[in-house]
């Protein structure tokens, strides 16, 4: 058994979440967690510290075979190896650089809005435009616009689609259902699909992730994968992550992209922890999956009880509730600026959430919540969460 329940002092550890803002702020935005590293991979990165020598590394054929094994044996993705990869330094080089090999300037990006606001400057920076298809909400749920979706393929100059499978911060881990008929939409309009998967192992019961490379071939072949560890097993700052194609034509693009982008040398310690991580790191994700669900559990009771003019997508995946905070807003109050204003007051009664407009402008009225912290702080939030939202 694993504690999830230790609270480990972060401040003033130059942690972008807990650094950001003053001591008084409990920080509950960034997407990392309050967890410490599984032991498994405390101790390989010990064992790596103590050979003392950190010269630049050769990744190893054991890595390959810890994500093949890895992902063969819990995700159904059979075959995957060393021929069909590319390691890199984080899931961001990894689409950036495949944004790069797979469009020229002036192109289109299909992204669903609202989406990780990282997927903007990727977009920008590599001189193309986004393309918003922005997915439904109806009855607290989240659904992809197909109608729209199919629209937006048709545009002549779409030539992309950055696709976030489970999706932050909507909180839906698509189906194989769905992501058959994205990729179809894709492939029949000439749309290439780069698959964000960082978020891959954090599902809830009854919502199993699909790798998109499990899906027809000739999807898979319309498309590159994004996959690393760090964002599940707490290690985003070691900076590790690998693009997976089956086609060996657009896996030499890919290489191509991450060397004219000179982000093709990893770090000795994400070597390590990666492998540690897929190699010895399978019951302690499972505990912290069951942990983060209860954390859900509470959040979601919380909302009902003690503050129902706020409600929340059920969380199929990741460990980021998206808050629909759009009955808070005074009936006199303008709704543009709304979700900064609201973040504004929070933080001032002593919680940092993520402002929702910057998932998108779609997102007027929402807030993101990261819930991965021990207990008793997702309590702590909580209190603060309701003192601020009755006091806006
Ligand atoms: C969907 C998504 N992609 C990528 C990242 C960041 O990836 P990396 O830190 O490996 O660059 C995040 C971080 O929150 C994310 O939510």
């Amino acid at each position: 058994m694993y504690s999830f329940d230790e609270i480990v002092p972060r401040r003033g550890t130059e942690s972008v979440k807990w650094d950001e803002f003053g001591p008084e702020v409990l920080p509950m935005w960034v997407a990392d967690m309050d967890f410490k590293a599984a032991p498994e991979i405390l101790e390989a990165l010990q064992e790596r510290l103590d050979h003392g020598v950190f010269g630049y590394e050769l990744v190893p054929d054991d890595y390959f075979e810890a994500i093949g094994r890895w992902f063969g044996r819990r995700h159904g993705w059979a075959g995957i190896g060393k021929e069909q990869i590319v390691p890199t330094t984080g899931v961001i080089p990894a689409y950036s650089a495949a944004i790069k090999a797979m469009t020229k300037p002036g192109d289109k990006v299909i992204v669903q809005t609202p989406c990780y606001n990282a997927f903007f400057p990727a977009i920008r920076n590599n001189k193309c435009e986004e393309l918003h298809n922005p997915l439904r909400y109806e009855k607290g749920v989240f659904t992809v616009d197909w109608d729209d979706l199919e629209a937006k393929a048709a545009d002549p100059r779409a030539t992309a689609m950055l696709l976030c499978n489970p999706h932050n911060p909507a909180g839906r881990v698509w189906t194989r259902e769905e992501l058959e008929r994205i990729g179809r939409i894709c492939l029949r309009n000439g749309v290439f699909v780069i698959a964000d998967e960082i978020h891959c192992e954090l599902t809830y019961p009854g919502h199993d992730y699909t790798p998109y490379a499990t899906l027809p071939q000739e999807l898979v072949k319309n498309s590159v994968s994004c996959i690393s560890p760090t964002k599940a097993f707490n290690i985003a700052g070691i900076q590790i992550a690998n693009i997976f194609a089956s086609d060996p034509e657009i896996l030499k693009k890919m290489d191509r992209a991450i060397n004219d982008n000179e982000c093709c040398d990893v770090n000795v310690f994400g070597v390590a922890a990666l492998k540690a991580a897929y190699n010895r790191g399978e019951k302690w994700l499972d505990e912290l999956r069951e942990y983060l669900y209860d954390n859900y559990v509470t959040v979601r009771d919380f909302l009902a009880d003690e503050l129902p003019q706020i409600t929340a997508p059920p969380l199929e995946g990741t460990y980021l509730m998206w808050l629909d905070c759009r009955k808070v807003r005074h009936p006199e109050e303008p709704e543009a600026g709304f979700s900064e204003r609201l973040s504004a007051h929070l933080q001032k009664c002593g919680l940092a959430l993520s402002t929702g407009t910057i998932y998108g402008a779609e997102a007027e009225g929402f807030e993101r919540l990261n819930i991965a912290c021990p207990r008793k702080t997702l309590l702590e939030g909580l209190r603060r969460l309701k003192d601020g939202i009755q006091s806006y």
